[in-house]
C-alpha cells in the first residue's frame, strides 16, 4: 500500500526520492509523486501510473532541492488519477503532505473547513488534513504544533510527512496505525514507510510508534507524543543487504523468491533444532514455553497467505500437541466479541508485520489478556514489536506481491512451534527426531522440486487461456489448495477456487467439464486412496487433471493429464513442498499472459488499511 519517502540534507533529494519510490513499488500503488521546497517556492510533480512515468516527467522539469518528500499511492478515496495523487498542497500551496492510511472523519472535517473558506481540488481525505494543518499554522503555531493540533482532531490511521515553505529546514512526520521509520544519516536524515528505501544510505533507524510525532532536521531529530510529551527513542541497526532487495539476474522478484526457498527455509531453521533430542529451540519464546504448552486453546489469526499458513498450523498443532486450535481471519476476529481468556494463546502470523487487520486483532487479543505471539518476517515491524513473544521467520525481504518464500518459512516456523509444544506434552524423543530430521532435509527436497521449473513452464503453456481453475487437496494439503488458487488469482487474474477434495461433490463438481482444469495435491499420505477417488470423479466428467504426487506411475498416471512428481517427506511437512509447483504454475501462466507478476493490478504487498 501507499509508500512514503523523504529526505533532508545537503544533496539533491530528487534522485534519492525517485530511487526510494522504486524500492517501494513492491508495496502496490497506482500513482506516484514528489514534492520539494525550492527557495520560497514549493513544487509538486505527480502522475497516475508507475514511478517511471514520474521519473520521465521530472527529467524535463527543473527540480533540485535539499528537502523533499515522495509518495506512491494505492487509491482509497477517489480514483487513481493525477489530482488525487500525493503530495497534496494546502489551498495557497505553501504546505504539502503525503499520507498513508485513512482519515475516517474526513467528511465532517471537510464540511467544517469549507465553511471557513477552504476549497478542495481532489477527492482525498489527505487534502482535508493538509488544510486542517494550514488552519492551525495560520493561527501562529509552528509547523510541528500545527500538525500536532490537527492530528488531535483526526480519527483513523495515518503515516504522514509534511513540509512547508515557511519552515524549510524540517520534515514533520507522525504515525498512527500506518508504519513510519526515520533513517538517521550523517548530516542528512531520511524517512520512509519501511526500511527498504533507506538501506542504500543508512542502517541506523528509529521506528515511530503509534501516537508519535517527530521533527526531522538535517542534523537532528526529536520525537514527542501526540500529547506533547518529549520522548527518547533508541536508534536501531537494520541488518539487510542491498543485494537482498534487488532482482539479481531473475526477470521477476517472484521467481527469485520462489527459487530462494531452499535458502530461506534453511534460514528459518538455522540454530533452532537440537536434532539428537528431537527438540526445537526458539529464542523468541524463551520464558513462555510452559505457558504456551499449557494453553487450553490456541487461536491463529492472520490474513491472505499467512492465514493459509495458519490453517496448516492448526492441523500440525492439533495432531501432534493435542491442543485445540482455531484459525480465524484477523478482519473477522477484530470485529466480533471473541471469547478469550488468559489460558488462551493467540498466534498472529504476518509477513509484513504491518497488516492493519492483523494488528488491530492483536491489540484486541492483548486487551483481553490472552498471550499474544507474533510470527513475522519483517524485523522490527509493528506486529513483531507489539507481541508478548514471537518468532521471526527469517525469510529475508519478500518483494513480489504474491507471497511465496514467506509462506514456506511460516510453515517451517509453525512446525518448529509444534515440535516445541508437542515435546513438552506427549511427543516422544523418537518422534521428535523423526520430525527434526525431516525438517533438516526439507531444503534439499525443495531444490529437487525447483529443478522441475522447465517442466512446469511447459504445463503452464497448456492453460494460459483457461478461464477457471479448481485446486483440490485434503488434510494438510487442503490449505495448500487454497494457497494454490490464491496464487493463480492474484497474478494471472484467472478465477480459481480451492476446496477440500471431498467437498467437491457438494457443489464445485457442477462446474467440471472439458474446459475446467483441476489441480490435485495428492502426496502419498494416509488419505491418498481417497484423493484418487476424487480424481476419478473429475476424470469421469472430462475435467483436465494436473496432479502433484510422489509417484508418476500406476493408477495416478492413468488418471492425470499432467503429473508433477515431487519427493516425499513426512505428512505434516508436505505443504512446504507441494506448494512450490503451484507457485511456479501460477508464475508461468501469468508471465505467458504478459502480466506484471510482481505488481499485480489492485493488490498491495502490505495492506495497511482495513
Ligand atoms: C496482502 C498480500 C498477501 C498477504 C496478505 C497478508 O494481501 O498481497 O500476499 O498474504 O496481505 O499480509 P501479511 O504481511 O500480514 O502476511
Amino acid at each position: 500500500m501507499c509508500g512514503i519517502v523523504g529526505y533532508i540534507g545537503s544533496k539533491n533529494c530528487v534522485p534519492i526520492l525517485i530511487d526510494g519510490l522504486k524500492r517501494l513499488e513492491y508495496r502496490g500503488y497506482d500513482s506516484a509523486g514528489v514534492g520539494i521546497l525550492d527557495g520560497g517556492d514549493a513544487k509538486i510533480a505527480k502522475y497516475a501510473g508507475k514511478v517511471a512515468v514520474l521519473e520521465d516527467n521530472i527529467a524535463r522539469m527543473k527540480m533540485d532541492s535539499e528537502i523533499g518528500i515522495g509518495h506512491t499511492r494505492w487509491a482509497t478515496h477517489g480514483e487513481p488519477n493525477q489530482v488525487n495523487a500525493h503530495p497534496h498542497f494546502n489551498s495557497d500551496e505553501t504546505i504539502m503532505i503525503i499520507h498513508n492510511g485513512i482519515i475516517e472523519n474526513y467528511s465532517d472535517l471537510k464540511i467544517m473547513l469549507e465553511k471557513e473558506g477552504y476549497n478542495f481540488r481532489s477527492e482525498t481525505d489527505t487534502e482535508v488534513l493538509v488544510n486542517l494543518i494550514d488552519k492551525y499554522f495560520k493561527l501562529g503555531n509552528s509547523l510541528f504544533e500545527a500538525v500536532r493540533r490537527a492530528l488531535k482532531k483526526v480519527n483513523g490511521a495515518y503515516g504522514i510527512a509534511v513540509i512547508a515553505v515557511n519552515e524549510p529546514d524540517k520534515i514533520i512526520v507522525a504515525k498512527n496505525g500506518s508504519p513510519l521509520v526515520i533513517g538517521v544519516g550523517e548530516n542528512e536524515n531520511f524517512i520512509a514507510s519501511d526500511v527498504t528505501p533507506l538501506i542504500p544510505y543508512t542502517r541506523d533507524v528509529v521506528y515511530l510508534e503509534d501516537g508519535e510525532i517527530a521533527e526531522i532536521k538535517k542534523d537532528s531529530f526529536s520525537v514527542r507524543s501526540i500529547s506533547n510529551k518529549i520522548l527518547s527513542k533508541t536508534i536501531e541497526s537494520v541488518e539487510m543487504d542491498v543485494d537482498e532487495i534487488s532482482k539479481g539476474s531473475y526477470p521477476h522478484y517472484m521467481l527469485k523468491e520462489i527459487m530462494e526457498q531452499p535458502e530461506s527455509v534453511k534460514n528459518s531453521l538455522r540454530g533452532r533444532i537440537i536434532h539428537e533430542e528431537g527438540l526445537s529451540k526458539l529464542g523468541g519464546l524463551i520464558g513462555f514455553e510452559e505457558r504456551i504448552a499449557n494453553s487450553k486453546r490456541i487461536i491463529i489469526s492472520a490474513c491472505g497467505t499467512s492465514w493459509h499458513a495458519g490453517l496448516v498450523g492448526e492441523y500440525m498443532i492439533e495432531q501432534y500437541a493435542g491442543i485445540p486450535v482455531e484459525v480465524e481471519y484477523a478482519s473477522e476476529f477484530r470485529y466480533r466479541e471473541p471469547i478469550l481468556c488468559k489460558d488462551d494463546t493467540v498466534i498472529f502470523i504476518s509477513q509484513s508485520g504491518e497488516t492493519a487487520d492483523t494488528l488491530a486483532a492483536m491489540k484486541e487479543a492483548k486487551r483481553r489478556n490472552a498471550l499474544v505471539l507474533g510470527v513475522c518476517n519483517v524485523v522490527g515491524s509493528s506486529i513483531a514489536r507489539l507481541s508478548d513473544a514471537g518468532v521471526y521467520i527469517h525469510a529475508g525481504p519478500e518483494i513480489g506481491v504474491a507471497s511465496t518464500k514467506a509462506f514456506t518459512s511460516q510453515l517451517t516456523v509453525l512446525a518448529l512451534i509444534t515440535l516445541m509444544i508437542a515435546r513438552r506434552k506427549r511427543m516422544s524423543s523418537v518422534k521428535g527426531r523423526e520430525i527434526s530430521e525431516a525438517l533438516l532435509q526439507i531444503p534439499d527436497r525443495m531444490k529437487e522440486i525447483l529443478k522441475l521449473n522447465d517442466e512446469i513452464e511447459k504445463i503452464a503453456e497448456e492453460f494460459v487461456d483457461a478461464k477457471n481453475f479448481l485446486y483440490l487437496g485434503r488434510g494438510f494439503n487442503f490449505p495448500v489448495a487454497l494457497e494454490g488458487a490464491l496464487k493463480l488469482k492474484e497474478i494471472s487474474y484467472i478465477h480459481a477456487e480451492g476446496y477440500p477434495a471431498a467437498e467437491m461433490k457438494h457443489g464445485p463438481i457442477a462446474l467440471i467439464d472439458e474446459n475446467m482444469p483441476a489441480v490435485f495435491i495428492a502426496p502419498h499420505d494416509a488419505i491418498y486412496d481417497k484423493v484418487l477417488s476424487n480424481i476419478e470423479e473429475v476424470k469421469a466428467r472430462k475435467g483436465k487433471v494436473i496432479t502433484i504426487a510422489n509417484e508418476s506411475n500406476g493408477k495416478i498416471s492413468e488418471l492425470s493429464d499432467f503429473i508433477i512428481k515431487i519427493p516425499k517427506t513426512i505428512n505434516m511437512l508436505t505443504p512446504i513442498l507441494t506448494v512450490i509447483p503451484l507457485q511456479l504454475l501460477a508464475y508461468h501462466i501469468a508471465v505467458k499472459k504478459g502480466l506484471n507478476v510482481d505488481q499485480p493490478r489492485n493488490l498491495a504487498k502490505s495492506v495497511t488499511v482495513e
